[in-house]
């Protein structure tokens, strides 16, 4: 049995540099709040605790945290005073205390259980994820001797000799939880900085005769998100990598680039996506179904061999059945459409239930809001609703009723019946031509008109 893991995640910096007023960590990837990511990924390592460190009054990042418990860093002093506002919190676990950053949402799952395998396996008191960075300049640069980690020095803090190492500091470190408190209270803030660094608790255990180890990773997978440019960097790597996991489970995507997925976006095997698609959180498409080009889902599973698009938008609470066909221009919101339903063309249906097989025209809006409330329309099975009709909510159309073209509805229709909504048609045999010649003459007399008024 191997000693249980915790997890702390560090969020209390001051996230300056994204000009907002929306906390770092909440801002979105592949829809969701860069901190649920964090959370996502440490979740698989199934600590027995995950702490948040949050700033004073972020009551919105310890709400994201929840139900995982937070503790405040009062003043942001550096990474070391922000692990040590988790110390409270770890009382009592002896097993590893993996430390991570709230704003490094690409570190892998495989790459942090990598770590707290490799301080298990080797005794070490602190270990760190490094890589080898393009451009190492704003890291930490880790100091390696033979295979051990002697020490990890700031940017700031380095010498000329430390400022041509490349191989760099993560922010991805783990402690043994029996060592975990004496070491970070010793950490200083004499360096260049005046801060707490977490980076020092390296050169603490060794010289209290304690081993440190650095595992390497790829570089890709640590790229911090301190700007809105590295927020966009960060987002097209993580749709890089959704993509490739869709390709690889037998889904088609026709232009991969251009498909945007959100994380939790499940497609099955077989799934057909064309170009320019996107995906908000909260979806799930079935065998054989087919998404065409420039569709925007959020929030709404699609059936089995549906086929929807192009240029369909459909919003949350939205459930398309089995076989059901949505097309060009139609929109959906917390609508059901049963089982080989189709609305083919230019069409809103909001708050509704449309029974299997039915045929909704061109056109057809459901008149959900009155501008107080929503109301519901309910359609039964094997229903053709004519083109151009406007269904006044709450209303229901019975089973096999026709609502014939151009009607507004605010009455239920009965199963079976025909509705009519509209003004009857007035037809006068002949009657063309001598329009035409009274139109014709009151455009001259007018013209006539204009040219006289000109004249003067
Ligand atoms: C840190 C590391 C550096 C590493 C780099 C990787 C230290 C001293 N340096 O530098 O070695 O190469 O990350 O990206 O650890 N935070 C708090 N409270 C604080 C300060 C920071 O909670 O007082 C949190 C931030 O919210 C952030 C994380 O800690 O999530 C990292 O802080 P940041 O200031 O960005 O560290 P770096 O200077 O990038
Ligand atoms: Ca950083």
């Amino acid at each position: 049995m191997t000693s249980p893991i915790a997890v702390v995640v560090l969020a209390a910096g001051a996230g300056t540099r994204m000009k907002s007023v929306l906390p770092k960590v909440l801002h979105p990837l592949a829809g969701w709040p860069m901190l649920r990511h964090v959370l996502d990924n440490v979740r698989r390592l199934r600590p027995t605790r995950t702490i948040g460190v949050i700033s004073p009054g972020a009551a919105l990042v310890a709400e994201a945290f929840a139900p995982h418990p937070t503790v405040v860093q009062r003043r942001p002093l550096g990474t070391g005073d922000a692990a040590k506002a988790a110390l409270g919190a770890l009382e009592g676990h002896r097993g590893p205390v993996l430390i991570v950053f709230g704003d490094a949402p690409l570190v892998t799952p495989a790459s942090m259980r990598r770590l707290v395998a490799a301080c298990r396996r080797r005794g070490a008191a602190v270990g760190v994820l490094g890589f080898v960075a393009q451009d190492p300049s704003p890291y930490g640069r880790l100091v390696v001797h033979g295979g051990v980690l002697e020490k990890i020095v700031e940017s700031k803090d380095a010498n000329a000799t430390e400022k041509t190492i490349d191989f760099c500091n993560s922010g991805v470190m783990c402690l043994d939880g029996r060592l975990v408190g004496r070491l970070l209270r010793e950490i200083g803030n004499r360096n260049a900085k005046r801060e707490f660094y977490l980076t020092d608790a390296v050169a603490i255990a060794r010289a209290a005769g304690h081993k440190a180890i650095a595992v390497a990773g790829e570089e890709g997978e640590f790229q911090g998100i301190n700007s809105r440019a590295e927020l966009a960097v960060a987002e097209r790597a993580l749709q890089q990598r959704l993509r490739a996991a869709a390709l690889a489970s037998g889904v088609t995507l026709t232009d991969p680039e251009t498909v945007w997925l959100a994380a939790d976006t499940k497609l099955a095997a077989d799934v057909t996506i064309g170009p320019n698609v996107h995906f908000g959180p909260g979806v799930s498409v079935a065998r054989g179904a087919e998404i065409k080009a420039f569709c925007d889902i959020t929030g709404a599973r699609i059936g089995r061999r549906a086929v929807v698009g192009p240029f369909a938008r459909i919003r949350p609470g939205s459930d398309v059945g089995a076989d059901a066909h949505i097309g060009n221009f139609v929109e959906l919101k917390a609508t059901h459409m049963g089982r080989g339903a189709k609305a083919n063309h230019l069409t809103y249906l909001g708050d509704s239930d449309i029974g299997a097989r039915s045929n909704i025209g061109a056109g057809t809006i459901t008149v959900n809001y009155d501008g107080y409330g929503k109301h519901r329309t309910i359609i039964d099975a094997d229903v053709f609703i004519g083109s151009n009709s406007a269904l006044v909510a709450p209303v229901r159309i019975g089973r096999g009723a026709n609502v014939t073209a151009g009607s507004v509805i605010t009455e239920d229709v009965p199963g079976g019946a025909v509705a009519f909504g509209r003004a009857r048609q007035v037809t006068k045999q002949g009657r063309a031509a001598p329009l035409r010649a009274k139109l014709r003459a009151r455009a001259a007399v007018k013209k006539a008109g204009a040219t006289r008024a000109k004249k003067k």
